[in-house]
């Protein structure tokens, strides 16, 4: 395996990014919603960087990829999600490939009342987005190319890697 981002890299990378959370909504407290599994290691590293009132939550996103659905329909599993009303979130996901999941995300999470909504990733992929979504916080920019690790599977593996790795 490819050390794409080693593991010394990522911790302090997400530190930053765990302090420009915390200076951004200032002591208010915030709804941090993961998207599983990918986001696994990632939102428990970052919400360990948060000094702020936090509540944890998961939702299940998969992306229909047969022939006969719509491309870029996505399913959502909501039923581990509180009522966000009024709340501030804080969107995790472990990649921005297309921008789908996290724009169909956006789009729901708004839609179920949330007051404020910011959005966290830890890779984008360079040259790969077909939706108009800008994440508010991203770890690192990539190459097109399939990685793993840090909570990024291939048929559910290598999820535990400490690193970013490109799978060949
Ligand atoms: P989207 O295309 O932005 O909706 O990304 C969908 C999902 O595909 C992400 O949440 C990841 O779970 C997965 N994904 C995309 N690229 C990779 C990769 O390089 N490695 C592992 N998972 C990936
Ligand atoms: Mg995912």
């Amino acid at each position: 395996m490819k050390v794409l981002i080693p593991e010394e890299t990522i911790k302090n990378r997400v530190a930053e990014i765990g302090k420009l959370i915390a200076l951004e909504f200032n002591n208010q407290p915030i709804t941090v919603v993961g998207v599983l599994t990918g986001c696994l290691i990632f939102i428990s590293d970052l919400v360990r960087q948060l000094n702020l009132p936090v509540r944890i939550c998961f939702v299940r996103a998969s992306s229909y990829r047969g022939e006969t659905t719509i491309p870029g329909d996505l399913n959502i599993d909501a039923s581990m999600l509180p009522d966000i009303q009024g709340r501030n979130i804080l969107l995790v996901d472990d990649i921005l490939d297309s921008g789908n999941t996290l724009q169909k995300l956006s789009i729901y999470l708004k839609e179920k009342g949330c007051k404020n909504l910011r959005t966290a990733v830890l890779l984008r992929k360079i040259g790969r987005q077909q939706h108009a979504i800008e994440p508010d916080y991203c770890g690192f920019e990539i190459p097109d190319k399939f990685v793993v690790g840090y909570g990024l599977d291939y048929n559910d593996e290598f999820r535990n890697l400490p690193y970013i790795g490109e799978l060949n």
